[in-house]
């Protein structure tokens, strides 16, 4: 018998099977579309081909990077940013986060002069390297923060800047293909027919995760497993599409904000990865779920209160990993003067889970409608399945939403303002 990776399942909602396989040839006839369109699709097969050559290409500039540098600065935005963060935060120690040596910090996200400041002081004792994604080449964020960098690199390093400058971006276009051209810095090519929120796979996140030591193999055999399951076109034995139906009801219902919940500090960045991922592709026509995020049980105490009694508004996605390593359990204390000794012999991560199965009822019971996503392990490999799960999942939610979910045009307006307004 084949035990699935990633189990969707769902509680109270006003969800019935019946429900869900209504939209049975629907999701049919939006699988064959999203399978032939020539629209940015690349990332639908990119884990199931042969990328031997760039793999170790990566791993070798890794390693030297790893030898090199104590420090590398990841400049962009976006998709050039999110995903390699999340990764990153999902699988290296919570604390001392320098991986082998190496301490990976990012830039270009923000533009704030105070941050960019103290991080030009934070280095200055320490070697460093540079990698800038941008598919576009032109963001302003990342451009700008780059062209500090760049200076810094030159001033400090002379010639050898070249060699420690990695540009990741188009294979041809862009002001930064031109220039990394002109410079002579090395280059990985972002594939053409693959758009910035849906490229952690390829060289935009797999070079910095590959720096921190991430096996970046077996992420990528993750998520060839998810592709290869998830191109099933059958409602019911793909969980993608599942999820992407249940979603989609929940909207049709009401619920306007979809909030998704985990009981790993570590994920809060991949919570962010997601909800660009979501907000990005569905948020148009005046349409789409506002996708938000909280994490447990932090979160159970701020937050929580709204969540089970507060505008029935929204519905909870609850991701949860069977086993995170390493755990802790509870000792046996002869005082119990805490009278805790109840839980002694258990795991922090038992009683976490527990929690997550109690706040899973209790929001239920409180009419807000809950689906859970069970992977069975925290680890490079289903992290990878995860990622691409919820790609195939987004590109299906904004199909079904009759949106377009590769393009972004509402971004591209404040871009114009801001232009315009800086060149006035
Ligand atoms: O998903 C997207 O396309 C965006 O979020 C982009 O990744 C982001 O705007 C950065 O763009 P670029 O990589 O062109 O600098």
């Amino acid at each position: 018998m084949c035990t699935k990776i990633l189990q969707t399942t769902h509680l109270n909602c006003s969800l019935t099977i019946q429900q869900i396989n209504d939209y049975s040839q629907i999701i049919k006839e939006l699988h064959n579309r999203l399978e032939t369109t020539n629209d940015l699709t690349g990332w639908l097969h990119y884990p199931e081909q042969n990328h031997e050559e760039l793999l170790f290409q990566i791993e070798q500039i890794a390693a030297e990077i790893r030898q090199e540098a104590d420090v590398l600065i990841v400049v962009g935005v976006g998709g050039s940013f999110l995903g390699a963060r999340a990764i990153l935060d999902a699988l290296t120690p919570y604390f001392g986060r320098q991986m082998q040596g190496i301490e990976v910090i990012y830039v270009g996200q923000n533009m704030s002069g105070a941050y960019i400041n103290q991080l030009l002081k934070y280095i200055v004792d320490k070697r460093v390297y540079v990698n800038v994604i941008s598919k576009s080449g032109g963001t302003m964020e990342p451009a700008l923060a780059f062209r500090v960098m760049r200076q810094y690199m030159e001033a400090k390093y002379g010639e050898d800047a070249q060699h420690r400058i990695i540009v990741t971006t188009d294979a041809e276009k862009g002001i930064l293909k031109a220039l990394a051209d002109k410079s002579g810095y090395r280059q990985f090519v972002i594939p053409d027919n693959i758009g910035g929120r849906f490229s952690v796979l390829t060289p935009v996140g797999l070079l910095p995760v590959a720096v921190a030591d991430i096996d970046i193999r077996a992420l990528l055999a993750g998520a060839k497993q998810a592709a290869v399951e998830l191109a099933n076109p059958n409602l019911e034995e793909n969980d993608a599409y599942k999820y992407a139906v249940m979603r989609h009801i929940l909207y049709k219902q009401g619920y306007s904000i979809e909030l998704l919940a985990s009981f790993e500090p570590s994920l809060n960045k991949f919570h962010e990865w997601w909800k660009q991922l979501f907000g990005e592709s569905e948020g148009k026509e005046k349409k789409g779920l506002y996708p938000s995020t909280v994490n447990f049980s932090t979160d159970l105490h701020a937050i929580g209160q709204f969540i089970q009694d507060g505008s029935p508004i929204l519905f909870e996605t609850l991701l949860h990993f069977k086993s995170i390593e390493p755990d802790f359990m509870v000792s046996f204390d002869n005082r119990d003067e805490d009278c805790l000794n109840y839980l002694a012999g258990r795991t922090f991560n038992e009683i976490n889970a527990i929690s997550k199965q109690g706040t899973a009822l209790a929001h239920a019971e409180g009419g807000v409608p809950v689906i859970q996503l069970e992977l069975p392990r925290l680890d490079a490999f289903h992290l990878g399945y995860l990622i691409y799960f919820f790609m195939k999942a987004c590109a299906m939610s904004a199909y079904l939403l009759d949106v377009n979910p590769f393009d972004q045009p509402g971004v591209e307006a404040y871009k114009r303002k801001m232009l315009e307004l800086l060149r006035e």
